[in-house]
Order: C-alpha cells, then sequence, then structure tokens
C-alpha cells in the first residue's frame, strides 16, 4: 500500500532489505534476535489510535510511573511470517490476534487499535524485517505486538497514555527439546489463572507468575508443567506458553475457554483441521485421570506449533505415551505447517 511505501522510505527503507540476513538459519531456537525496524503508535486514554510509524529496532523511554510498569497494564500478541518457497510472505490469521487483542484491552481498560490497523502494523514489521524472515522450513519471523499503559499513573487506575509496539524476531523450535516429546508435570500447588482473573486474555500478568513452577518443573528434569483449575485441582488447564489436547480414539478433546483458558489461534486451528481429518472434537472439562488412558497428548501454540507430550507425571506418577510418526499430533502438525508455508491449499482463508 502507499502508507507502506511511504512509512519504507521514511526509515531508510533500501534494496537491502531484500537479501537475507547474515544469520545460521538452521537450528533456530526460540531467542530474541534483534532485527532491524519495530512499528509504534500512541494515545490518550480517552482517544482512539491514529497513526503510527516504522522506527529502527531499539529501547524505548517510559515514565518510572508507566501503568504497564506499576500495574503490569500490558497485553502482548504472537503470530508469524513465512517465507514460501517462490519467495512469497506469508501471515497466518493475524485478523485473530488483532481480535483477540480487543477482546484483552477492554478487560485490561486500554483503548485499543481497530483490526485495521493492527493488520497494517503487523504487515509494515514484517515487511520491514523481511531479510529476517528465515528461508522455507527453517522457521518463520516470530512478530509480538505489545499493548501498554505508557503513561504516568500513581493511584491503581488506568495509565493516562497507551502504546502499542510491534517488533519481531527469527524463531525456530520453542522447546529445547525440539521435535522430542514433553515431559509434563503437573502442578497442584501453583495455578496459572483462576475463574474471574484475567487468564483467557494475554494479558502480561499471567506470565511471570509461572516462571517459578516452569523452574521447579525444570529443575527436576521436565519439559514444562501442565496446570489444574485453582477450584477442584481436578480438571487440567493448560501448559504455561501453550495450549493441551488429549486424544482417545477418535475423540479430541481440549478444555473450554471458560476465563481461564487462553483461546489460542492454533488451538482454533487445529481443532478445524482435526474435523477435517474426520475426528470429533470436544471443548469441555478434561478431568486429571482421563490423561491415564489417552492414546496420545499434544500442546499447541504460536510460539509451540504441535508439540507432542511424551509423559505426564502427577503425584510422583509417570504415565508414558507411545511416541511415533503416526502420532495425530504429526499429522495435523504437518497439515498446519503446509498451510502455512503455503505447500497445502488455504481454502478458510487463513493466509495474508
Ligand atoms: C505464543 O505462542 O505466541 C505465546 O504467546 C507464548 C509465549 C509465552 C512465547
Amino acid at each position: 500500500s502507499s502508507s507502506l511505501r511511504e512509512a519504507c522510505e521514511s526509515s531508510n527503507y533500501s534494496r537491502a532489505d531484500d537479501e537475507y540476513a547474515g544469520v545460521e538459519w538452521d537450528n533456530l531456537g526460540f531467542g530474541l534476535m534483534e532485527t532491524d525496524y519495530m512499528y509504534m503508535m500512541r494515545c490518550g486514554r480517552d482517544e482512539e489510535f491514529k497513526q503510527g510509524q516504522l522506527s529502527r529496532y531499539g529501547n524505548i523511554e517510559l515514565s518510572p510511573s508507566a501503568g504497564v510498569l506499576n500495574y503490569g497494564q500490558g497485553l502482548f500478541e504472537g503470530t508469524k511470517a513465512f517465507r514460501r518457497e517462490d519467495g512469497g510472505l506469508f501471515l497466518f490469521r493475524p485478523q485473530e490476534n488483532a481480535i483477540r487483542m480487543q477482546i484483552g484491552a477492554q478487560r485490561m481498560c486500554m483503548p485499543c487499535p481497530s483490526v485495521e490497523q493492527f493488520l497494517d502494523a503487523v504487515k509494515q514489521t514484517a515487511l520491514a524485517n523481511r531479510r529476517w524472515i528465515p528461508p522455507p522450513g527453517k522457521g518463520s519471523l516470530y512478530i509480538r505486538p505489545l499493548l501498554m499503559g505508557s503513561g504516568p499513573v500513581l493511584g491503581l487506575a488506568p495509565a493516562s497514555e497507551y502504546t502499542f509496539l510491534v517488533y519481531a524476531s527469527p524463531v525456530g523450535n520453542y522447546f529445547k527439546e525440539a521435535t522430542a516429546p514433553l515431559n509434563l508435570y503437573v502442578e497442584d500447588e501453583f495455578h496459572r489463572a483462576a475463574r474471574g482473573g484475567a487468564g483467557g486474555v494475554k494479558s502480561i500478568t499471567n506470565y511471570a507468575p509461572v516462571l517459578k513452577a516452569i523452574a521447579r518443573a525444570r529443575d527436576r528434569g521436565f519439559s514444562d508443567v501442565l496446570y489444574l483449575d485453582s477450584i477442584n485441582k481436578r480438571n487440567i488447564e493448560e501448559v504455561s506458553s501453550c495450549n493441551v489436547f488429549i486424544l482417545k480414539g477418535n475423540i479430541l478433546s481440549t478444555p473450554a475457554t471458560n476465563g481461564t483458558i487462553l483461546a489460542g489461534v492454533t488451538r482454533k486451528s487445529i481443532i478445524d483441521i482435526a474435523r477435517d481429518l474426520g475426528y470429533e472434537v470436544e471443548e469441555r472439562s478434561i478431568p486429571i485421570e482421563e490423561l491415564i488412558n489417552a492414546d496420545e497428548i499434544f500442546c499447541t501454540g504460536t510460539a509451540v506449533g504441535v508439540a507432542p507430550v511424551g509423559s505426564i507425571t502427577y503425584k510422583g506418577n509417570r504415565i508414558e505415551y507411545k511416541t511415533s510418526t503416526q502420532l495425530l499430533s504429526q499429522k495435523l502438525y504437518s497439515r498446519l505447517t503446509g498451510i502455512q508455508r503455503g505447500i497445502i491449499k488455504d481454502n478458510r482463508g487463513w493466509i495474508i
């Protein structure tokens, strides 16, 4: 678009951006690699976002009393850009992230960019950083939109000013296990979210509290943590950074989004793909005991993709799951990444 061209020109966007960045593309993990540009847009508490712009990636200045620093008034999103064999660049369902940010912004009392503004910012950020989009099959450009209360506030109240910021980093596998099955530890002391809290939206406040549970599980040799509901400590909820699915026969189940579960974009996509493959999908409460007889368990998320689970440990008992290339998670992963990379036809309009 012309606004994109202008933005790129005003940021010293150059032909060199069409060449690949000097990155060792094999074995990308999920660490931050600083890229060239970020996008920023600001507005006041009772205003609407109007016009943002690309600038060189770098530190931002915040008041020590910014709402996000003092009271955690912030949301984040995650979406990915992929490179196709023919060089074309794809975004996967970024509208879903835009809509989810709007729902989260209402919950956190923040003004939010419109879906169009969000998409424009994500596209501009992806294109301006396109030399960082990995070659086909080597990974993706993870795009991280943030919305935060950047204005000063002392008493507990919504901040007076808001910043929407988008940056990006090339990524590969999220877990150090890469594509090997995860060993999950079921946590019954710490919880991720409670009814009435903000677990159902992508509030930044949902993430730091799980660090301790993750650290404890990793010290004990596990990959990550599976959380239980905070009321009965009986139903499974999600893993620290992803949703969870269990397969029994032809029925694929995942915890219902009742306010404590994040409505993952990958979760939603996998539900549709599994139904296409002939599976029955149920969104419901899943008691931990059901995991004992499950045929397969796997996790889904934008960062994580589709990750098979090899074992679950609950109250000292370890349940092992079969691992083979015949797994449903493998089929779902191939379909999802096939659509994301343009190898499988996208007949739902998921790709931009
Ligand atoms: C994502 O999958 O995009 C997430 O937000 C998870 C994050 C903790 C890396």
